[in-house]
């Protein structure tokens, strides 16, 4: 019998799909027991929707619930950083959403915090959930496919105007980022989590689609620690939305589903180069279960990880190397040369990614 977890959920945007398409699919393990948000419109229809009683336009409240085991933070990103640490000296688990902090200097204080806390904090990237990503993911670990060679990483979705009627959206001071930290960042995660670290990026961004402050398209030429090399493409004027991932190892070329926003899921086109690799791969496979796509599988092994006091799914480690990703491409992109990781203390981007003329204000 394993405990069945209380959660806060803080901000009801993208909070309704962790409730809809995560701990809703999990009763067992997991009960939404308050909702917090400054709408009350949000608050009352979800709070109605899902059957939460317990509804609150205050953060500090939650903090105070004794019977919440679980703060999970989908708020703006700029209130991240403040609310993830508050809530782990509250003594709480805390789920936050992407981006975790606005920095790198900002992610060494969440990890600070993190250390010293109780509760654990856990990064979102549900896009490493479903079962086409996860079997790659198995085959790779199980080192059958080899030295990675190329991978292309697609991230070509569409925003408009109505998207960016939400006011901190599109706005330096406010998203602190444009498609690369708020879109593309699930695949490039993707490309990290299937291909290790990456060693230097030379990137270009433009701001094409929409009028506003932030990037809205972008390209990358990376290449990895192991040596490979990876390009990245992302804009959100794409008139069909889709991600799509294509990673080229030594025996096995791993090509993702289709489904923009949720490419983990099958069809993965796993292709072996020899009988060989297909029956070490159908070795691998031969007890697979299958894994829930996007939040079902996340909060799935979330809970696994709670229960068993192992890692947790998504590390803050990953989400900071996600953002020192970002730093390095924003710094690429603005200064028109080749980076390298890893970004020091001592780098003039370490404290702010955002381009030099901006970031005084
Ligand atoms: N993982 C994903 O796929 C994914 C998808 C969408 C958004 N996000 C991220 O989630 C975050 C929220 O994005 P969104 O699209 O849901 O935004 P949103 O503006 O639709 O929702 C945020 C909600 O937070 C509420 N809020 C603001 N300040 C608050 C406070 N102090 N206390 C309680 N509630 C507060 C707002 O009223 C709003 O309802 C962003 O960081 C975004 O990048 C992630």
């Amino acid at each position: 019998m394993t405990k069945r977890w209380n959660v806060a959920v803080i901000g009801c945007g993208i909070g309704k799909s962790h409730i809809a398409e995560g701990y809703a699919k999990l009763p067992d393990k997991f009960r939404v027991l308050a909702i917090c948000d400054l709408d009350q419109n949000r608050l009352q229809t979800i709070g109605d929707e899902f059957s939460v009683e317990r509804r609150t336009v205050s953060f500090d409240d939650v903090l105070h619930m004794d019977d919440i085991d679980i703060v999970d933070i989908c708020t703006p990103p700029t209130l991240h950083v403040a609310q993830s640490i508050a809530a782990l000296e509250a003594g709480k688990q805390v789920i936050c959403e992407k981006p975790v902090a606005g920095s790198l200097a900002e992610a060494d204080r969440l990890i600070a915090a993190d250390k010293a806390a109780k509760g654990r904090l856990m990064p979102v990237f549900q896009y490493r959930y479903g079962n086409g990503v996860q079997k790659a993911k198995r085959i790779v670990d199980a080192g059958i496919a080899g030295k990675p060679y190329l991978a292309t990483i697609e991230t070509a979705w569409k925003r408009g105007a109505k998207y960016y009627e939400v006011k901190w959206r599109g706005r330096w001071d406010t998203e602190l980022g444009g498609v690369l930290l708020t879109q593309a960042i699930h695949a490039h995660d993707l490309l990290t989590y299937l291909m290790g670290p990456v060693a230097s990026v030379f990137a270009r961004t433009a701001t094409r689609v929409n009028p506003i402050e932030v990037e809205d398209c972008a390209v990358a030429s990376l290449e990895m620690k192991s040596g490979a090399l990876a390009s990245l493409a992302a804009t959100l004027g794409s008139q069909n939305e889709i991600s799509r991932l294509r990673f080229h190892f030594e025996h096995v070329t791993f090509e993702s589903g289709r489904e923009p926003y949720a490419p983990g899921n099958d069809p993965w086109q796993i292709i072996p180069a020899s009988a060989e690799v297909e029956a070490s791969i159908a070795a691998v496979l031969r007890d697979w279960k299958p894994v829930g796509p996007r939040f079902e599988g996340l909060m799935e092994a979330y809970h696994a990880a709670l229960e068993s006091n192992g890692p947790l799914p998504v590390l803050l480690s990953d989400a900071r190397a996600s953002l020192e990703l970002v730093t390095a491409l924003m710094a690429s992109a603005e200064s028109s040369e080749l980076l390298t990781l890893p970004i020091g203390k001592d780098h003039r981007n370490y404290s702010s990614w955002r381009p030099r003329e901006l970031a005084a204000s």
